[in-house]
């Protein structure tokens, strides 16, 4: 599905933005408009966006892409939303879709929470993905953390039944705090082993994938020796 016509659009600038180089910048430029959206405090009608019905997944925190791209190609059958607040991010990604003609991936700029709270409708997504959240080590910073009790139960009234969260973090402590408040939220059950999942059998059956591949960051957490913690929920049906 190549990605649709383009119009010239806003340069990739505004706050938290870093030069691009030029190319970058002239992907962005072109097809900014046609796959990107800010944040705003409306309902979102995806399918007129995408100019398709198709299951809705959106990935929270997408930085550069890397997992957003390989997931969409794999998966046609989606529309896959990446959000993030990091521009410089989004226009590698921006880029990225351009060259390989992926066509199920949309874009908004800004604050997820904001995203969920106010542009997407309870009951309609069947997946959300977190992958590497922000960990934000200090205990005084521990109430950024993006999954807490409010956001699991945001996304669990978001997810439709039978949708899917999937998590993955390097960050031991914030493992810790994502299976306990993930495991307080009635509206979801895990599925895999890390919380506590009887077996294979309901991911068989699961609406997405869980492949994903290893990014830089990931790569980076590797090499400092450590473990990777993956999350598998299921919204109750
Ligand atoms: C540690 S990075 C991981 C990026 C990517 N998921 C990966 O695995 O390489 C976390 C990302 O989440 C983004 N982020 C943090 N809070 C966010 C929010 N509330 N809404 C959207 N993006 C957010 C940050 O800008 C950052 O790019």
């Amino acid at each position: 599905m190549p990605v649709p016509g383009s119009t010239p659009g806003s340069p990739a600038s505004g706050p938290g933005a870093a030069p691009s180089p030029p190319t970058t910048q002239k992907s962005w430029d072109r097809s900014w408009p046609v796959l990107g959206r800010e944040v705003a405090d409306e309902p979102l009608d995806a399918e007129a966006w995408f100019g398709r019905p198709a299951p809705l997944v959106i990935e929270i925190g997408c930085g550069t892409g890397t997992a957003t791209a390989a997931m969409a190609l794999a998966e046609p059958h989606l529309n896959l939303i990446g959000i993030e607040v990091y521009q410089p991010g989004l226009a590698q990604l921006v880029q990225r879709i351009e060259r390989e003609e992926i066509g199920n991936i949309r874009l908004l700029r800004g604050d997820a929470v904001d995203v969920l709270e106010n542009m997407i409708a309870p009951g309609s997504l069947t997946g959300v993905r977190v992958f590497f959240p922000d960990p934000w080590p200090k205990a005084r910073h521990h109430k950024r953390r993006l999954l807490q009790p409010a956001t699991f139960a945001l996304i669990a009234d978001r997810l439709r039944p039978g949708g899917i969260l999937h998590v993955a973090t390097d960050h031991a402590g914030y493992a810790e705090h994502i299976a306990e408040v993930g495991a307080a939220e009635s509206q979801l059950i895990g599925l895999n082993g890390t919380v506590g999942g009887a077996g294979t059998t309901q991911r068989e059956s699961a609406p997405i994938g869980f492949e994903r591949p290893v990014t830089k960051f990931e790569s980076k957490a590797h090499t400092a020796g450590s473990a990777i913690n993956e999350f598998i929920w299921g919204k109750i049906e």
